[in-house]
């Protein structure tokens, strides 16, 4: 009555549909965004350093940056000063003077490209400036 060879052709060939996206995405998965840190200002820092630690800024650029926009608006304030000391100008515009390419399409630069990947959408750019290239 059953046929043993084809039932197991079936089940062979249904495992392989089945993982067939598992290894087709293995190395897409993995990728993570495309991170563009060469801009030209970037290349002309001598110590390639964001304004905190590169693992802080990673975990916490959001925070920071609603730190920064308070101290802003609710309080005038104009300067940040890093935990090694350094003076920066508080503003977004200080995040897009270094991690702004104007090579780039705006879909590729830092903030978006990586949001893009994260599945993050800020809503910060619908007044302020969004990161673009000015070459385009
Ligand atoms: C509804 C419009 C609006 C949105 C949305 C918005 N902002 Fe702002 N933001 C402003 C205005 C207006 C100022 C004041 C500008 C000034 O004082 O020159 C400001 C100032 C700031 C400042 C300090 C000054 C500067 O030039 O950067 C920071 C930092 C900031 N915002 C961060 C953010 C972040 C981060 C987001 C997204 C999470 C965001 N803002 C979303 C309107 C907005
Ligand atoms: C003086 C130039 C400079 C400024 C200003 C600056 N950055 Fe950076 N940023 C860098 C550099 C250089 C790196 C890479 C450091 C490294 O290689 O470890 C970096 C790294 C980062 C990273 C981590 C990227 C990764 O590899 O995952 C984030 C997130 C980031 N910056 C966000 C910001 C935000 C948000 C602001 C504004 C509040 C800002 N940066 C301002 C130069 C800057
Ligand atoms: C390495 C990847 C990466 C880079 C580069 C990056 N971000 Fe983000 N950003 C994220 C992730 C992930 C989140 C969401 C974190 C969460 O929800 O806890 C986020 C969240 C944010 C938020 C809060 C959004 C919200 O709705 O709460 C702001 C504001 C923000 N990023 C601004 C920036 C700016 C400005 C830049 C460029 C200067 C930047 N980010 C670069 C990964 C990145």
């Amino acid at each position: 009555m059953y046929n043993g060879r084809r039932i197991i052709a079936s089940l062979v060939i249904f495992v392989a549909i089945l993982t067939l996206p598992f290894f087709y995405n293995r190395d897409k998965a993995n990728k993570g965004p495309e991170i563009n840190l060469n801009t030209p200002s970037i290349q002309q820092l001598a110590v390639k350093q964001c304004i905190e630690p590169t693992e802080y800024m990673r975990a916490n650029h959001m925070q920071l940056l609603n730190q920064w926009r308070d101290a802003a608006v609710r309080y005038g304030k104009t300067e940040y000063i890093n935990s090694q000391g350094k003076s920066f100008k508080i503003s977004i515009q200080t995040c897009l003077n270094c991690h702004s390419d104007p090579a780039l399409n705006t879909s590729d630069q830092f903030c978006v490209s990586c949001h893009k990947y994260a599945a993050v959408k800020p809503n910060c750019w619908s007044c302020h400036f969004e990161p673009k290239g000015t070459t385009k």
